[in-house]
């Protein structure tokens, strides 16, 4: 296990070397900074423009950058654009690229029936790689006049930083195996697709991480996922993980046929070969409309093909790279049902998943390579070091064992930077990611600020966990507002909605509260401590899941005591809770274990349907009297509605 300390110790250097991580490529657009080994800040986009996922994952949409997520980055660092050393951009467009532009230049079609199939694979193909070769100029040249204040005086020819583009599944690798517990781990990714890669995999170890191998686009089981997502009428590339809710309520009597067209090979590669889902399974579910068993039962088995699939290519990995511990990253590492699989089978000790594992991790994970790589550089120079932006030939494990030999020989390989295969060293860590919570706080004179400004009814709380409990054990739905915001999907007890797990109906009400399908479970959060009372297997993980990434199933006698808690396979997504990363929400836990005899509470995002988690006291706000919510907790002030709801 690795004990890094989580701020810069007495021992880091003098100087300051700021690294900007940038997702904006496809969606979830997001920025992460660190500052000499140590992650400063990480944030959405989504959270600051309140368009959910920042936008969508379409090549027109691949100039736009998250500057708010970038100044909010730079503002808690007390920087500028000017002081960075270094900007990592999670994409790599000369990878993307490869030889389909001899000449230098793209061409665009006027229309897209214009376009015959020939380089690339879809007629905006150009225009997305142009966007993203120029994001260097648009960074400087393309800031918000509001946010003008942190940018100016950089010209993207002058800049005082180095600009990185890293390959995509890189920095999902990075993301898991830099941010884990571990001091050394397998690393495995899934996604929908990168540049090129939509499966990755590598080995963490002594200060060196080797790429063991890739598999390649159109083979991409995140890929799959997503199109029996739209096929079961939900929005891909958002909705998947309501499928995997969907899939408890069916049977999996389609996976025959669908294993039919996946075949996993025994060096970690799998193939997926087109499948008609239309002739197959019917057609396209209209969205909004009642869901047929066989829809059910489709899903059923798209998720069973999943989890089987993940867990040959697992054992693969495990044999390959000797690790005993697994870390994940990738959109299709959100699916904690597939998580708990690979955690109970066995295949490795234990099992670490990025909370940002969909996109916005790749700006973590982008920083977290390039300044361990830059950190590395400084201390002793890298012999040939690979040039950024480099292609190389498709391969997949056939160097693996060399390149593992020779780096345990102690020579330096250095392969091409693309993720599929090398060896690189890297600088020795500084930090680990004990929580999520990287996002912007606000102090309580911010806040009561804000609320006396609206001219709102609030009081001030002496105990806040004290009083809050109280209102939840008197069955009221509350809006949790605390700290620093979360990094990734999740809402983790900082921008939570918050209630009693033990009113049977109270899941209902949540589901009506946010406006969205009956069929969702919501999540039970518990203090560590008391983990093993209520869920099992406890002891899995080293008996924490700080990141809601796994699901577990409740212990014999205790579902009746928390039925909102629990899905309909009576599983429930965990979160545990920890006193020393989130010690507030601790001690509202422990508090409610007092008022009520069951130290579990429901935790569910604190926004509504079709809009991001709230951000700010202000969306809070909005958000508290824009639905029948019953109480607001933000920092030290608690607002109530007069009348209950119902009443
Ligand atoms: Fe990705």
């Amino acid at each position: 296990m690795l004990h890094t300390p989580s701020t810069a110790s007495a021992e880091a250097p003098a100087r300051r070397m700021l690294t900007l991580g940038i997702n904006a490529s496809f969606h979830d657009s997001a920025a992460a900074l660190m500052l000499d080994g140590v992650v400063v800040a990480a944030a959405e986009e989504e959270r600051f423009t309140r368009i959910k996922h920042g936008k969508r994952p379409v090549p027109f949409t691949a100039w736009e950058l998250p500057y708010n997520a970038i100044d909010f980055c730079l503002k808690e660092a007390g920087a500028t654009l000017g002081d960075l050393a270094h900007v990592a951009y999670s994409f790599d467009p000369h990878h993307f690229i490869g030889e389909r532009a001899p000449d230098q230049r793209f061409t665009l079609p006027l229309r897209p029936s214009d376009f015959e199939r020939g380089h690339w694979e879809n007629p905006w193909d150009p225009l997305f790689a142009a966007y993203v070769l120029n994001a260097p100029r648009q960074l400087t040249d393309g800031v918000p006049h509001h946010l003008k204040k942190r940018f100016t005086g950089v010209k993207h020819d002058k800049a005082p930083y180095r600009w990185h583009f890293v390959p995509h599944h890189l920095c999902h690798q990075a993301s898991a195996f830099l941010a884990s517990p571990f001091a050394s781990c397998a690393v495995m990714t899934l996604d929908g697709r990168g540049e090129h890669a939509s499966t990755c995999y590598g080995r963490y170890r002594d200060d060196r991480y080797e790429a063991l191998g890739e598999v390649r686009v159109p083979h991409s089981l995140g890929l799959l996922y997503e199109q029996i997502t739209a096929h079961l009428g939900f929005l891909h590339s958002s909705d998947e993980y309501k499928v995997m809710a969907l899939a408890a309520l069916g049977t999996p009597r389609y996976a025959g046929l669908l294993r039919e067209h996946v075949q996993v090979f025994d060096d970690g590669r799998y193939e997926i070969r087109p499948l008609d889902l239309a002739q197959a399974f019917g057609p396209r579910r209209v969205s909004g409309s009642k869901m047929t068993q066989e829809q059910l039962d489709l899903a059923a088995s798209l998720q069973e093909v999943l989890e089987d699939t993940v867990l040959q290519l697992a054992r693969w990995l495990r044999e390959t790279s000797g690790e005993d511990h697994l870390t994940m990253a990738g959109g299709v590492a959100l699916n904690c049902v597939m998580n708990a699989r690979l955690r109970d089978a066995g295949i490795f000790k234990r099992v670490w998943v990025q909370p940002a594992a969909g996109d916005a991790g790749t700006a973590l994970g982008a920083a977290l390579w390039v300044d361990a790589r830059e950190r590395r550089a400084e201390a002793a120079p890298l012999p040939g070091t690979p040039s950024l932006g480099t292609a190389a030939t498709a391969s997949l494990a056939s160097q693996a064992p060399a390149l593992a030999a020779a780096a345990d020989a102690g020579a330096e390989v250095e392969g091409p930077l693309t993720g599929e295969k090398g060896s690189f060293s890297l600088a020795p860590r500084r930090w680990f990611m004990e929580h999520a919570y990287l996002g912007p706080a606000f102090d309580d004179d911010e806040v009561e600020a804000l609320l006396r400004w609206a001219q709102l009814d609030y009081r001030k709380s002496e105990n806040v966990a004290q009083d809050t409990a109280r209102l939840l054990a008197d069955n009221k739905v509350i809006g949790w507002f605390q700290g620093r915001m979360e990094f990734g999907p999740r809402a983790l007890g900082a921008r939570s909605l918050l209630a009693s797990p033990v009113d049977p109906a109270m899941q209902a009400r949540l589901n009506e509260l946010k406006d969205r399908e009956d069929f969702r479970p919501v999540a039970p959060a518990i203090n560590r401590e008391d983990m093993a009372e209520w869920f099992e297997p406890a002891e899995a993980n080293d008996g924490e899941s700080p990141f809601m990434l796994f699901v577990y199933s409740v212990k014999p006698g205790k579902t009746d005591r928390i039925p909102s808690a629990l899905h309909t396979d009576r599983t429930a997504r965990v979160q545990t809770v920890d006193s020393a990363t989130n010690p507030v929400f601790h001690d509202l836990l422990a508090a409610v274990g007092r008022e009520t005899g069951v130290p579990v509470l429901v935790n569910t995002s604190f926004n509504v349907r079709g809009e991001p988690i709230v951000g700010t006291p202000k969306a809070a706000i909005e958000a508290f009297f824009s639905t029948p919510l019953d109480a607001l907790v933000i920092g030290s002030f608690i607002l109530e509605k007069p009348v209950r709801r119902g009443t």
